[in-house]
């Protein structure tokens, strides 16, 4: 276990106050967030770790122990890191809560995590978590739907992407050994409660690097709002359109690729229903049948997946005791969550590995998740 206050000691002067943001992962609706569809993702185990003093010097200085670069900015002035630096979630943390008035003097930062894989939300961990940390070291903590607000507010404008709520949603809001259900058309949201001791939700990294996954997302999120156009629908609120009003209006939309996506966001929509009340009802292959479902949509109509993603699902699907698998998150690359019979999690991570690893050269990364709550203050 890494000492936080050590380590920080050891590169800055002082105590700091120590903060914990966990990552992410979707159990199902992905690529709706953004169109308002309901969403049910779950934190996980692993995060970002944020030690953090405030001081007057007018300057931040931030260190990474993932990334050698480190970051120093003045407060007040321009921004100034290049897009790609991960200094710009620290800058973009700081301008959107002077923004929202709570104005910082100056301060030392380190932040680490270990979330292990791609497509598990580490930048709305690493966002959500500096907020919270800068908030609460200046004494005016956020409420956790403003943070999660706040935190994408970042991302929007100081990352570049137009991503929706959930990341932030789940990382402000989750309670421990529980997925959360939001809804993104209004924000309300409850838990669905995870303590059946019968099966694990499995994350399975496919240890390829997401590519180009900003601009076809910016790509995906522009074709959601021509299909709400052409549907005259408002683009926040497109997925609450039911599937059957979608298909009897569909036509309406004349690009066939823009039809696929809308076919995506509003079945998946209906998928997370399902899957919520398959949760709460402990049927289980009511449950898989819909995260593969939502797998074949999202490569077929969404186009988000890639062969890895494709060949890693199917080989944990077709092992005895999994009950459905789907890739979760942005795509292009990542993770898949596979639903799996917990006394089968060993022999089914082993199968599917060995498929994959004779295909790819490369063994996947696996643990099983487990909801610890959402972000914190830690103890020194
Ligand atoms: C990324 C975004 C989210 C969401 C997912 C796909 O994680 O940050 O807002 O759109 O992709 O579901």
């Amino acid at each position: 276990m890494t000492d936080w206050s050590r380590e920080f000691r050891a590169r800055f002067d002082g105590a700091p106050q120590l903060f914990w943001a966990p990552g992410r992962v979707n159990l199902i609706g992905d690529h709706i967030d953004y169109c308002g569809g309901p969403v049910l993702p779950m934190p996980i185990q692993f995060g970002t770790s944020v030690a953090v003093r405030l001081t007057d010097s007018g300057l931040v200085r931030a260190k990474s122990m993932n990334d050698s670069e480190p970051i120093e900015f003045r407060i007040g002035a321009p921004v100034a890191l290049p897009h790609g630096s991960w200094g710009r979630f620290v800058e973009g943390a700081t301008s959107v809560l002077a923004h929202e008035g709570v104005r910082i003097g100056g301060a030392d930062i380190l932040v680490g995590g270990d979330i292990p894989g791609s497509g598990l939300s580490s930048s709305a961990s690493l966002t959500v978590g500096l907020i919270y940390a800068f908030s609460h070291a200046a004494n005016r903590p956020h409420a956790p739907l403003q943070l999660a607000l706040s935190a994408q507010r970042v991302e929007h404008e100081f990352v570049g992407v137009q991503c929706g709520l959930m990341d932030q949603a789940v990382i402000a809001l989750a309670q421990p050994g529980a997925a959360l259900l939001f809804d993104c058309s209004n924000h309300r949201h409850r838990p669905i409660v995870l303590n059946d001791t019968a099966v694990r939700f499995v994350v399975v990294d496919t240890g390829r690097a997401r590519q180009l996954v900003d601009s076809a997302y910016n790509a995906r999120f522009a074709e959601t709002r021509a299909a709400a156009g052409s549907l005259g629908v408002e683009h926040r609120l497109f997925a609450t359109l039911d599937v059957g009003e979608f298909e009897s209006r569909c036509t309406r939309i004349l690009d066939p690729v823009v039809q696929r996506r809308a076919r995506h966001v509003v079945s998946e929509s209906a998928r997370v229903a399902r899957v919520a009340a398959a949760l709460e009802a402990r049927d289980w292959p009511m449950l898989g049948r819909a995260l593969s479902q939502s797998h074949a949509s999202l490569r077929d109509d969404y186009e988000v997946s890639c062969t890895e993603l494709d060949a890693l699902a199917e080989a944990l699907e077709s092992q005895p005791g999994c009950y459905g698998a789907r890739m979760t998150g942005a795509g292009f690359g990542g993770s898949v969550v596979a639903l799996v019979d917990a006394e089968c999690v060993d022999s089914v991570l082993r199968s599917a590995s060995a498929t994959y690893r004779q295909r790819f050269g490369s063994t996947p990364r696996a643990f099983v998740a487990e909801s610890l709550g959402g972000v914190r203050s830690v103890d020194g």
